[in-house]
């Protein structure tokens, strides 16, 4: 297993090109399940789980090309074989239950493994099975599998989710533009990725209003027809690698940034004395004065802080002055990163969902371990901040949501390399 060998080296300056979001691709590539003519994407992220997320598709019988250096994805459902997504995908990747909402409203039947439950959470999937049955789909937990049928098709339906999920809000919006009539889905996620997904959806013909909103209305259609889309920029890499300037001192640019991507994390960065600017090209980020203020954070759905930010920023939060209190409100288990941190010298008091983090003057370089995906990479935020060299292994975490990542950290001067073994 390959690791990450990063060395303390002061500030950094420069300019990073933020990808195309990882978890908008990720829900706009079952989309092509809904048609039978081509959807492509641009401005794909070249990640592992993207390959996961083909090799599914690919598995059902759809066509999925990789074009232009991974950056072009060409899809098409034209002939579809399967309705089954199977475990040995699924356990990899929990967004692959993304194709049951597609494949049930343009097969009537789909059997997609249960993902299981993953390092940061028990992650269940009963807001997703309530909302499809509200839409008339009758579902069956048999050997692992959850088994949906909806024999006479999926009917438009009103429900309210329980909590603001983001893969099931994604689920039914992309299931209810092939249902008869309208549904209206109240208490949805409010996520870019939504929007994005959305804009996707129309362009290929559905009817929706409210993306974006806590209340999105569908009108079914009979079809839907081909569409090429760009994916939305990446805002959680966005606001990873504004970090590394808050972190390491230094102005950095991050081309494509957008403000209204990452705004309740922007206001936070301003409570810590980071400036952010918009810029022709972005955002660029320094700090205001020589040491980070502490400052508290809590996560919640967009537009709130996101959970996918919130070790990087207790990462920043290590060597702040002050303490501050973290409170993680989305996953239940999501602060494996404070043992690694504490590796390298932070002080952190972990009890349930809250994590106290009391800022020292620097960190000092440690062999650390990822843990999942954000985990990793706030370990080499940390790394690049610290006294001496800190390893982190078991980077396949990290291959899974960040494209190029030393290269682009390279790129605005840190010393950073890869270890293969
Ligand atoms: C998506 C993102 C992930 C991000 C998360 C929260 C993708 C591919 N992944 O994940 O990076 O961290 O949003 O912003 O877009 N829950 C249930 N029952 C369900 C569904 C969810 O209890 O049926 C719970 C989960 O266990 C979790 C919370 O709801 O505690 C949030 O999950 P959800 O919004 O569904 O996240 P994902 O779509 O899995």
């Amino acid at each position: 297993m390959d690791s990450i060998l990063v060395t303390g080296n002061g500030p950094l300056n420069g300019q990073i090109p933020i990808a195309g979001a990882k978890n908008a691709c990720l829900t706009l590539m079952p989309a092509t399940l809904l048609s039978d003519e081509p959807l492509t994407l641009t401005n794909a992220p070249r990640l592992s789980d993207i390959k996961t997320m083909t090799l599914l598709l690919q598995s059902l019988g759809a066509e999925v090309s990789s074009l232009q250096d991974g950056q072009v994805l060409a899809m098409s459902s034209h002939d579809l074989t399967s309705h089954t997504a199977d475990y040995d995908i699924v356990r990899k990747m929990r967004a692959s239950n993304l194709v049951l909402g597609p494949m049930l409203a343009r097969l009537g039947q789909a059997v997609v493994s249960l993902p299981g439950g993953c390092a940061i959470g028990a992650r269940p999937m009963d807001l997703h099975i309530e909302a499809l049955e509200a839409l008339g789909a009758e579902i069956e937990l048999r050997d692992g599998y959850l088994h949906a049928k909806a024999p006479g098709g999926l009917k438009g339906a009103v429900h309210e989710m329980r909590f603001a999920s983001v893969g099931a809000t994604e689920n039914i919006v992309m299931a209810a533009t092939l249902a008869k009539g309208t549904t209206v889905l109240k208490n949805a996620a409010r996520e870019p990725e939504i929007v994005d997904l959305v804009e996707c959806l129309r362009k290929m013909g559905a009817q929706i209003a409210g993306e974006g909103t806590s209340t999105i209305e569908i009108q079914g259609v009979d079809r839907l027809h081909g569409a090429t889309h760009q994916v939305v920029t990446d805002r959680i890499e966005l606001g990873t690698y504004m970090l590394a300037p808050a972190i390491c001192g230094g102005e950095v640019e991050l081309l494509g940034g957008r403000l209204d991507l990452v705004g309740a994390f922007v206001e936070k960065l301003d409570a810590a004395a980071i400036d952010v600017t918009e810029t022709d090209k972005g955002l660029k980020v320094k700090r205001r004065n020589g040491r980070v203020s502490a400052v508290d954070v809590t996560t919640e759905p967009f537009p709130g802080f996101p959970t996918d930010l919130q070790a990087q920023m207790m990462a920043l939060l290590c060597t702040a002055e002050g303490t501050s209190v973290l409170e993680e409100k989305i996953f239940e288990n999501r602060f494996m990163h404070a043992p690694e941190l504490t590796r390298m010298g932070a002080q952190i008091d972990v009890h349930g969902g809250t994590a106290t983090v009391t800022g020292v003057e620097r960190l000092k370089g440690a062999p650390v371990m990822a843990t999942d995906l954000r985990a990793s990479v706030s370990l080499i935020l940390a790394g690049l901040a610290a006294e001496g060299e800190t390893v982190v292994s078991r980077v396949y975490h990290l291959d899974r949501g960040y494209e190029q990542v030393v290269r682009k950290f390279e790129g605005v001067g840190a010393k950073i390399e890869r270890i293969k073994e």
